[in-house]
């Protein structure tokens, strides 16, 4: 199955990531060797989109595990523990992130056995953390096919910054179903907003798509209405950062507005995401933590201030769209209604 990109790949002791803060001017693979280095290529968005930093973390904490010097397991387990405060600091919206430490923390703290035995553990944990993404991801894109409209032509999908490889271990949550559409014959084209602030549409997932010759065409974001206006537009597929158990679901700002536009214009809209972006214990999004980033993202284009002095800037990275304005959230075991997820809790 297509999988045009590792952007995450562990290599003996350590973790290399492409980083995204350079593409697609360029693909530089970045070496990260500590619990550090990691949490700041989390923080900085050299690695980002929800599944990849939960896989990142993982490795994180077990470049943390290595270091610490100890044979006392309460002190190793106080240490570690101090290592995933770090991990979970970096970015607060992305529920992956707190569950893929919660799992590791969990299976070390269930194990028995030395510490160089909870540190493999560790290793171990985050590898099945990263195998089992990729897998959910190939399942989520199939799972969609069952969901995207029936036309006799074939699909225009509109997507919303980047759900695809580089957000996960690989193949995309919201791009994994258009990559199996695109397989299956059903896709003529993808409308790529362009996501400001950060442009992870126009940056990441055209070039995603030029990298397998799936034909996108990108659009400034103020663009969709016009778009769905002139029924050029199928479907709406994104991804999520955080899904509460009613089916609110958190993605990247401008989520919100598109799905209000989508609803007005009678185009399905669904949110494609694994389980494990399920936040069941909270009951609705206005609990989701929003995550306010640097105003330059807004005011500044490259090094280049674009607006006058004496401006105040907001720059909350993500929004929440209610669950009345989604058709269906695509997950790994099904597509379903978004007061029919309650039924996946574990
Ligand atoms: O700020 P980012 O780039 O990490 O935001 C990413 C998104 O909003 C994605 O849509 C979401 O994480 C789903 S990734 C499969």
């Amino acid at each position: 199955m297509s999988n045009s990109i590792n952007p995450i790949v562990w290599q003996e002791d350590r973790v290399l990531l492409v980083d995204q803060t350079l593409l697609p001017l360029a693909c530089k693979v970045v070496e990260i060797k500590t619990y550090q280095a990691m949490a700041e290529a989390i923080r900085t968005m050299i690695v980002r989109g929800a599944p990849a930093i939960g896989v990142s973390a993982a490795y994180g904490l077990y470049l943390g595990a290595k270091e610490i010097q100890t044979t006392d397991r309460t002190i190793f387990l106080e240490k570690l523990e101090a290592i995933a405060a770090t991990l979970r600091q970096t970015r607060p919206t992305a529920v992956n992130l707190f569950w893929a430490i919660d799992r590791v923390m969990a299976t070390v703290q269930e194990a028995t056995g030395n510490i160089p035995e909870l540190q493999n553990l560790i290793l171990d944990t985050a590898k099945a953390i990263h195998n089992e993404d990729l897998a959910t991801c190939q399942a989520i894109g199939d799972q969609g096919l069952a969901v995207l409209p029936e036309i006799p032509e074939k699909l225009t999908i509109l997507t919303h910054c980047n759900a695809g490889g580089l957000a996960t271990a690989g193949y995309g949550t919201a791009l994994g179903v258009i990559r199996s559409a695109w397989r299956e014959n059903r896709l003529g084209m993808v409308y790529a907003d362009e996501t400001r602030p950060r442009l992870q549409g126009s940056k990441l997932t055209t070039w995603e798509c030029v990298q397998e010759g799936i034909p996108v065409t990108q659009i400034c974001d103020n663009m969709a209405a016009h778009c769905m206006q002139q029924d050029r537009i199928d479907a709406v597929v994104v991804g999520a950062d955080r899904i509460t158990a009613n089916g609110d679901a958190a993605n990247k700002i401008g989520t919100y507005s598109l799905a209000i536009v989508a609803k007005a214009h009678n185009v399905p809209f669904f949110v494609a995401a694994p389980l494990s972006t399920v936040d069941f214990s909270l009951s609705d999004g206005k609990q989701i933590p929003i995550e306010e980033r640097d105003p330059k993202e807004v005011y500044q284009i490259g090094d280049t201030r674009i607006c006058p002095e004496g401006v105040q800037f907001y720059n909350p990275a993500f929004d929440v769209t209610p669950a009345h304005l989604i058709t269906a959230i695509i997950t790994e075991k099904g597509a379903v209604a978004p007061d029919q997820l309650i039924n996946f809790k574990g």
